[in-house]
């Protein structure tokens, strides 16, 4: 019997019952219409091999490859992997997923291979909740602007995993700065969420930076809110299937030097639309 049990009221929901190696396409939509309500999917349990993980996360749509620690073999697949010799990576920060590409990703779907005893549990946050629980003023503040997002904070990750700087120049070429709406509709419901974070915005367009450093970090701190999180501890073959379109997360660095490793596979987003249908400011 499939069933499914909320995490909190905010964000999160455990649903089981289902084999992920085997789902038809009714499943998967179920699958989908279940993410977009309670915004991250958990799943126990879960026997996959890369092949497994590859092709569940298919069924949602195009897959990403990103350019940071590829799997060999399987360029859809991201390795998260911390030890003793290499600490926790740049995931201790609230954040939405590769905001630094004209059109980031519907979602990620994370599988644990390897977790701590104790430690390195992920933290999800509703970014609609965040969004409604800003004052009127501030709401008014950031209604149709637009910020700037950068591949830039990936540049440490990209030299610790050894990459030579001619690599790196490539991909800052690749990836030029982007601009996104403050306030997201969603493209499934239209609801509005916020839509900047912490580890990849670095400006508010058209705003002088004394003033949008202040604005941001005031924005940035309604993910940190517990009313609008969820907390998920991993055990070994969990998987994690977030909406990137409307949450952020952090993974908790406090598990050092125990090993984690956690692979991403990664489905392809859209150019993110404005709430309200305010103009783009492209025309
Ligand atoms: C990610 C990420 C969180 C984690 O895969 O995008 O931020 O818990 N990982 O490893
Ligand atoms: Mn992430």
């Amino acid at each position: 019997m499939v069933e499914v049990e909320p995490l909190t009221p905010a964000i999160g929901a455990e649903i089981t019952g289902i084999d992920l190696r085997d789902i038809d396409a009714e499943t998967a939509d179920w699958i989908l219409a279940k993410l977009i309500d309670h915004k991250v999917v958990f799943f126990r349990d879960q026997e996959l091999d890369t092949e497994a993980h590859v092709a569940f996360a298919r069924r949602f749509g195009a897959l990403e490859t990103h350019p940071v620690k590829p799997k060999e073999g399987f360029p859809e697949v991201m390795v998260l992997h911390a030890d003793g010799d290499h600490p926790p990576a740049c995931t201790a920060y609230w954040h939405s997923d590769v905001t630094w590409r004209p059109d980031p990703s519907l979602g990620s779907i994370l599988y644990a291979r390897e977790v701590p005893p104790v430690g390195g549990d992920t933290l999800f946050a509703n970014m609609e909740a965040a969004y409604e629980g800003l004052d009127d003023e501030t709401k008014a503040l950031i209604e149709g602007r637009y910020a700037i997002h950068e591949f830039e904070p990936l540049r440490r990750t990209l030299i610790a995993s050894g990459a030579d700087e001619e690599r790196i120049a490539r991909y800052e070429e690749k990836y030029p700065s982007v601009r996104h709406p403050i306030v997201r509709a969603h493209p499934a419901t239209g609801r509005p969420s916020l839509y900047v974070n912490c580890l990849f915005t670095m400006g508010i367009e058209g705003m002088p930076i004394e003033e949008a450093k202040p604005l941001l970090e005031r924005l940035y701190a309604q993910a940190k809110k517990p009313e609008y999180q969820c907390r998920f501890r991993w055990r070994r073959h969990s998987v994690a299937f977030w909406d990137n379109r409307a949450t952020q997360h952090y993974a908790a660095a406090d598990y050092f030097p125990a090993i984690r490793t956690m692979e991403r596979v990664t489905i392809e987003g859209e150019k993110p639309l404005p709430y309200c249908g305010a103009d783009d400011g492209n025309a």
